[in-house]
């Protein structure tokens, strides 16, 4: 009954995917002649804090104990002040590395470049509620140009960790809780990075992480364990991971830091030998998360680092990132005949080859004339404005308060906590972005050109704040968090706003003006006293260099707010996990105890507060007329969705066309709903338009337990809409 089937790697045309043969002669040859000490320190990422001075670092390079050296002085430098970037000595190691190490193997620099190196870009959360898989490419572009340009040819992103708790600082890194949402951005990003070409000067390689299932730590706790099974990983956590490499020809691979069943991600032989490379065939670079080598000694599951390092490089880990066991222990493992040499040959010459496909065997050096063309462009200025604005969700817009008319002399009072902040704005990977560089949404209001007056205090006094309210005629609060709050190590066990918001937003509302909140965060945080009294509420995010710029575009009409939620909105923490793609539970759901109102909670409806997929528009939209081009289709086949999309409102407006199946009679429990595609559509007032979405193998087939495609036949149900409330109403047989 079921196909196995693996799906054609639909591969885009691009250096690697066109070059695998390219360079294994000389990467034989390389290998061929090196000494045990010189293929354990390819193996190696050091930092600069790992150097007592620059003449050692100098030495160790020309040894060849370095094969790689992190950007970084500190292990989780988003949020961290990292120290400025020195090309003149970058350049001064690869000399040493090229022209006086033995064998003359460029080093690798690497850094963590995740939403913008100089020009920040919002933060992934925020690219992935565009729904439009080009910001995403578009934030990686700019970000390839700027790092190059400061000689970092390799980024540990995209993150593709599957993510259903808000709650978890990382939330902002990847891209939603949705694994088809996720895949189309983890595609576009690698290819952001990477290009058609990683060895092109303003490419990069790039790094899918973290292998794989630490977007599920328990509770929302970083570095937390996981319990996910094998079938959810490969349905779920691994498509973005199984996309970026399949599709996307992503360089590198990050293991993560977490046990899941026992196995820490590091030591995890299903995930990198099985999967990675059994059946994707993946043959590039697999690099640890910091400590995370030494960190299985930790968890209990090897009894000492020696250990800890046996089985992170049996398990398939090429390179250490920074823990030292590598250099420590493998040469002696090696002579106990503890690593085999098919483990040791695969592991180095998957990093020669990541080194290869940079181009540093042709191109070593910074150019350093680059760097001051590129950083910080007016040009990327513009775009990471335009995505900023693109992610933005608009989650109400009572009697169309917004977008504001700029022409019309209203009094603004524009006040909250986040009016004068600048730093949060660029989200917690800042990168080699500026604070002072940064506009605050105060300053971008008062550069507007609008004919409103602006009230607005210096003061951080809430009844300075509230005192404006009085004389104004629509007040924008602005609120939000910190990024300190979110990023690596940070979580929420309360899923609200900072202390004090929630009443200052309370306090403004019962004046009864036209309230527009406007929500600055990394994550989707429900905001009980917005949801009483607020007319207007936007989830701006934190969207980088441009933030506020985009938001005052946003307000006056500008640029529309075209984002909708990529992770459901639980109205309060303890109903998570809350995602739409649950499996369909027994009991509560019979029809016949509908009538005994069945919820799973006494004290909380069990509907989120925003639904993924949501999102408003400043007009309105319908569909209509959705139709199956068949009602059975043989398997093999594949069938079609169209439905007549119109814009009856009153101003041309883009919509996020939705498409959810469910296979309600497949081999193993399936989700109630998926997503199998989506659609960003602008049209002018009046305007209709015809979309359809193709219901393919790639849609209704799944994955068992191994990575194998099934595919079952009978009944399919599919839907169109706005949002994951979409009613799957039509239905068709697969025989
Ligand atoms: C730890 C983080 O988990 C990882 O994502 C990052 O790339 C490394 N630190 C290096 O900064």
């Amino acid at each position: 009954m079921n196909i196995p089937t693996f799906p054609d790697p639909n591969s885009r045309k691009n250096a690697i995917a066109e070059n695998t043969w390219k360079w294994e002669k000389r990467i034989a040859d390389l290998y061929s002649r090196m000494t045990l000490e010189e293929k354990i320190g390819q193996m190696n990422m050091s930092w600069f804090p790992a150097f007592k001075n620059e003449e050692e670092s100098y030495r160790r390079v020309q040894q060849g104990e370095i094969g790689a050296i992190i950007l970084s002085d500190t292990p989780w430098p988003g949020n961290g002040d990292t120290s400025g970037v020195d090309v003149d000595y970058y350049n001064r190691l690869q000399q040493t590395a090229v022209k006086k190490s033995r064998l003359g193997i460029p080093l690798l620099f690497g850094r963590d470049i995740i939403h913008g190196h100089r020009t920040i870009a919002p933060i992934p959360l925020a690219q992935a509620a565009s729904f439009d898989p080009t910001v995403a490419e578009a934030a990686a572009e700019l970000s390839a140009q700027e790092a190059t340009a400061d000689g970092v040819k390799w980024t540990f992103a995209p993150m593709l960790d599957i993510c259903r708790d808000p709650r978890w600082g990382r939330v902002i890194e990847p891209f939603g809780e949705d694994p088809y949402l996720a895949s189309q951005m983890a595609v576009a990003a690698v290819h952001g990075y990477q290009g058609d070409d990683p060895a092109a000067p303003d490419r990069m390689l790039a790094c899918a992480k973290h292998f794989a299932g630490y977007g599920y730590a328990e509770g929302g706790r970083d570095y937390d364990a996981v319990e996910i099974s094998r079938f959810t990983l490969q349905n779920t956590v691994l498509r973005p991971f199984l996309a970026a490499v399949k599709e996307g020809k992503a360089a590198s691979i990050m293991t993560a830091f977490h046990v899941n069943g026992g196995v820490p991600a590091s030591a995890d032989e299903y995930l990198l030998k099985d999967t990675l490379r059994g059946v994707w065939n993946f043959d590039g670079m697999v690099v640890s998360d910091f400590g995370s080598v030494d960190e299985i000694e930790t968890h209990g599951a090897a009894p000492d680092a020696r250990d800890a390092a046996r089985r992170a490089v049996g398990a398939g880990v090429d390179m250490e990132m920074c823990d030292l066991l590598y250099p420590k222990y493998l040469a002696e493992l090696y002579r106990e005949g503890k690593i085999d040499d098919a483990v040791l040959e695969r592991a180095v010459k998957a990093v020669l080859r990541g080194k290869f496909r940079a181009g540093l065997f042709e191109n070593p050096y910074i150019d350093t004339e680059r760097r001051h063309q590129v950083m910080f462009t007016a040009e990327n200025r513009a775009t990471v404005r335009r995505l900023a604005a693109s992610g933005m969700v608009l989650a109400r817009n009572r009697n169309h308060l917004l977008p504001l008319d700029p022409k019309r002399p209203v009094k603004i009072a524009l006040m909250g906590p986040m009016a004068h902040e600048k730093r949060s704005l660029l989200g917690a990977w800042n990168g080699s972005g500026k604070t002072a560089e940064t506009l605050s949404i105060a300053e971008a209001f008062r550069q507007y050109p609008s004919q409103a007056s602006l009230l607005m205090t210096d003061s951080q006094l809430a009844d300075d704040q509230l005192a404006l309210v009085r004389r104004a005629d629509i007040v924008i609060c602005c609120v939000g968090e910190s990024q300190e709050r979110t990023g690596e190590s940070h979580a929420l066990a309360k899923l609200q706003l900072p202390a004090g918001q929630e009443e200052l937003i309370e306090a403004v509302g019962e004046w009864g003006k036209p309230l527009i909140v406007v929500c600055c965060s990394g994550r989707p945080l429900p905001m009980t006293s917005a949801e009483r009294y607020a007319d207007a509420i936007l989830y701006a995010w934190h969207g980088g260099t441009e933030t506020a710029a985009a938001i005052a575009d946003v307000i006056f009409g500008l640029r529309e707010p075209t984002g909708r939620f990529p992770l459901t909105v639980p109205r309060h923490a303890g109903q998570i996990p809350l995602y739409y793609g649950r499996k369909i539970p027994g009991k509560v759901t019979k029809p016949f105890l509908a009538e005994r109102n069945y919820s799973f909670y006494d004290d909380e409806p069990l509907t989120p507060l925003y639904p993924f997929g949501y999102g408003l528009s400043y007009t309105e939209f319908q569909l209509s007329s959705a139709r199956l081009k068949s009602t059975s289709i043989r398997r093999g086949e594949s069938n079609e969705i169209a439905v007549t999309c119109s814009n009856i409102g009153k101003r041309s407006g883009t919509v996020v066309i939705q498409c959810y199946l469910r296979d309600p009679r497949a081999a193993y429990a399936r989700p109630g709903k998926e997503l199998i595609g989506f659609r960003k559509v602008r049209l002018q007032a009046g305007e209709n338009t015809v979309v359809t979405f193709s219901i393919d193998e790639a849609a209704m087939g799944y994955y068992d337990e191994n990575g194998q495609r099934l595919l079952d036949p009978g009944l399919f149900q599919v839907g169109v809409g706005l949002d994951s409330t979409t009613s799957l109403c039509l239905e068709f047989q697969v025989c």
